[in-house]
């Protein structure tokens, strides 16, 4: 199974994913595009990626009824992606829509619960009780059903995942921090050794890698530390 180490690309413009990339002379990182980028710049920025050699992850998480995610995942293949991404919630026929639509090339994975979301969060404004990991593992298993690829998963419920859905099964792990930085706004997060460790396939990272002094040496520090090299 291919680990990799995937760039979050939150910029507001194409000036900054530029100046950005531009830091990066003697590697192509695994980038992700999500919808900041996406809706600051439109479609193109994908090809764009793609063109200068990246691998993507569009990470869109669509979300809407299975005609109208169906749709969508199509219009969508002639970018490229390598990975693209809905949200678990919206259902099995939701999701089965999107990977029928989607190239057979391409991976799709589903959110399970966002990486921000606490377990208070869970039972008070979501006003779901069964505890967080059985939320991911029931999630994973319905992806799992509709013939998806993997799931987006903090990287403390990988282990679980693995263990209900098959070590095939993949998982993408954000809510990654060094051990001496600051968590900001995600809730369920680890190191990128501890994620390795519990099975993380690939971990997303943006800024400790965007923001950082040198984003150069956090991403081969964060790969070095993912991959134990
Ligand atoms: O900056 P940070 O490392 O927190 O970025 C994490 C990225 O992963 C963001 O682009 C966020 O949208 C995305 N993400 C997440 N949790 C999920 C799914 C995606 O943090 N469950």
């Amino acid at each position: 199974m291919a680990k990799d180490v995937i760039v979050a690309c939150d910029f507001p413009s194409r000036e900054a994913f530029d100046a950005f990339l531009a830091l990066f002379t003697d590697c192509k990182p695994f980038l992700k595009i999500g919808m900041e980028l996406y809706y600051a710049c439109g479609p193109d920025i994908v090809k764009e990626a793609k063109r200068r050699g990246h691998k993507v992850f569009l990470d869109l998480k669509l979300h809407d009824i299975p005609n109208t995610v169906g749709k969508a995942t199509s219009v969508l293949n002639e970018l490229g992606a390598d990975i693209c991404n809905v949200h678990a919630a919206g259902g099995v026929k939701m999701m089965a829509a999107a990977r029928t639509a989607l190239r057979e090339d391409a991976l799709l994975i589903a959110v399970t619960q966002l990486t921000s979301t606490s377990a208070q969060m869970l039972k008070e404004e979501l006003l779901i009780d069964q505890p967080m990991e059985d939320v991911i593992s029931h999630y994973a298993l319905n992806a799992k059903a509709a013939g998806l690829n993997g799931i987006v998963c903090s990287p403390l419920e990988a282990a679980v995942v693995k263990k209900v859905c098959g070590e095939d099964f993949i998982t993408v792990t954000p809510g990654i921090r060094f051990a001496d930085a600051a968590a900001d706004d995600q809730v369920r997060i680890t190191t990128p050794a501890k994620a390795r460790e519990i099975g993380s396939d690939y971990i997303v990272v943006g800024r400790p890698i965007t923001a950082a002094q040198d984003p150069v040496a956090a991403y081969k520090r964060c790969v070095a530390e993912f991959l134990n090299k």
